[in-house]
């Protein structure tokens, strides 16, 4: 006989304390922290306890008793469900309280070290809207939430039901083979709402099958749609055409001149896209990086303006979501750079050379080092394109490009600007900086409990003289920080 399962407690009446990481918030029961998503400091409510650890647990609320004062309403119809804007319910002004105090307590907590006063966070102009990219999944099942479950028919004997209804959105945490259907999000202009709802549409009413995750069949996949502030839409659909069929050119099949026949009605019913691309992926995931993309209608290309500067933004081109806010953590990053048009700058983690561009006009030379060798020839073309001539761009892992050799070759730099990834820089990397001797570093991080560890491991050398968090990501506990590093 199984061993059965242990009642976890209801916890009923109780407030919740504070905002807490992840989007969650938090309470004490006896020892431990219960994380509870969806709720906001100040809600009185029954916690259901649902998992339980050596020192935290995590719960659900299943009852409010009393809402916060502290409480925005939640606009989005998709919130409680979809995993992307977890702090709606919360003022904009708290979230940004919140994360200047995340910042705060992990650069003092992991840091260690002596910290000069923050300046305040610089809230998103947008707060809706914001985005410039977004990917929806699609699936031949849509996630159901445990009450729409309860309230479905009985499903036939012969299998499908309302349950297996195709839909595109977004992935849900848990639920790897079905996607919460979004009819509308928040996050980008409202167009891409109307082009997602359209292909969904259209896919329903000519027959075409939606992705089966767990069988890996199924025509329609993904789709990832990308605007600009030149205006400019790209929209890339990605299909999973059927490969048993046997025909020389694959989008000769049934399955290809299904998929063509929904290129061509979008492009009909958006001219507004001027980059309309697909592919074909057969592989198990859906990342397009390895991928062959095909031009539909348009250019391979749309253009992101900052400035007087113009952005080269291919399909697989990355480009910070949050445009407006890039030009603000961007400015923030020059400011802290000090340039006089005399220094030599390395801009480490360089993407698509998006800050190596944007501070070249007032630096001798800047050298960017990427992992991504298209990023990299995307952040050749976007100096070519600006008429910028003081760059050199190189591709490789950071800790085998940035050695005491190159930069002996390249010359030693008067700033660096580095800008990693959320697990931060590698040791080497570090102590590589710290052979290099600048002058000034400006760290920028989109993860402040790694630059909290790397600042540490720079201490020796380097004060923290300036920090100041920016917030690209509202409704999300995402912050990114930028820190100004000055030799001692
Ligand atoms: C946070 S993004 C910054 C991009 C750029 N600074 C921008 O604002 O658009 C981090 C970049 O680091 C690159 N990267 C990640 N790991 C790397 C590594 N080990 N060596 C070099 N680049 C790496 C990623 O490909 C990505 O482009």
């Amino acid at each position: 006989m199984g061993r059965k399962k242990k009642q976890l407690p209801l916890l009923e009446g109780v407030t919740i304390e504070a905002v807490a990481a992840e989007g969650k918030s938090l309470l004490h029961w006896n020892d431990l922290v219960v994380f509870v998503p969806f709720c906001v400091p100040g809600d009185v409510c029954d916690v259901q306890i649902c998992r339980k650890k050596h020192s935290f647990a995590e719960g659900e609320v299943v009852r409010f008793i009393n809402y916060s004062n502290v409480r925005a309403t939640p606009f989005c119809q998709h919130f409680g469900v979809c995993g992307g804007c977890k702090w709606q319910n919360l003022p904009y002004e708290e979230q940004l309280r919140a994360k200047q105090r995340q910042v705060y307590d992990q650069l003092h907590r992991i840091g260690k070290i002596e910290l000069p006063e923050f300046r305040p966070i610089l809230g998103s102009v947008k707060t809706m809207e914001y985005r410039n990219k977004l990917d929806f999944g699609c699936a031949n099942k849509r996630y159901l939430t445990k009450e729409q479950l309860r309230s479905l028919p009985p499903a036939p004997a012969e299998g499908g039901g309302a349950k297996d209804v195709p839909a595109i959105g977004f992935h849900i945490t848990g639920a790897f083979d079905k996607i919460l259907p979004i009819e509308k999000c928040w996050l980008m202009d409202d167009l891409h709402n109307q082009i997602r709802n359209e292909i969904g549409l259209y896919a329903l009413e000519n027959g075409l099958s939606f992705f089966d995750l767990r069988a890996q069949v199924g025509l329609l996949r993904d789709i990832i749609i990308r605007n600009s502030q030149s205006g400019e839409w790209m929209v890339i659909v990605q299909f999973h055409l059927d490969a048993s069929e046997e025909n020389s050119n694959p989008w000769d099949s049934e399955d290809g001149r299904k998929a063509k026949a929904l290129l061509l009605h979008i492009a009909d019913q958006f001219p507004q896209i001027s980059s309309l691309l697909y592919l074909d992926n057969q592989k198990c995931n859906d990342t397009i990086g390895d991928q062959d993309i095909l031009v539909f209608k348009g250019s391979d290309h749309i253009y992101e303006l900052m400035e007087d500067l113009r952005f080269k933004v291919g399909p697989k081109s990355f480009y910070q979501t949050n445009t407006e806010q890039a030009y603000h953590l961007y400015s923030v990053a020059r400011e802290f750079a000090g340039l006089t048009g005399k220094e030599t700058v390395y801009d480490l983690y360089t993407g698509t050379g998006t800050i190596a561009n944007f501070v070249a006009r007032q630096a001798r030379q800047v050298i960017g080092i990427e992992y991504v060798p298209e990023a990299i020839e995307d952040a050749k073309v976007n100096s070519e394109i600006n008429g910028i001539g003081n760059t050199l761009f190189y591709a490789g892992d950071m800790k085998d490009i940035l050695t005491d050799a190159f930069i002996g070759q390249h010359g030693r730099p008067d700033v660096i600007i580095t800008d990693p990834p959320r697990a931060g820089m590698h040791p080497d990397v570090v102590k590589t900086i710290l052979r290099a001797a600048p002058q000034r570093i400006v760290y920028v991080s989109c993860n402040p409990a790694t630059q909290a560890r790397d600042l540490y491991d720079l201490d020796a050398d380097y004060k923290v003289a300036c920090v100041q968090p920016v917030d690209m990501f509202p409704h999300t506990p995402h912050v990114e920080n930028v820190v100004l590093l000055e030799r001692r």
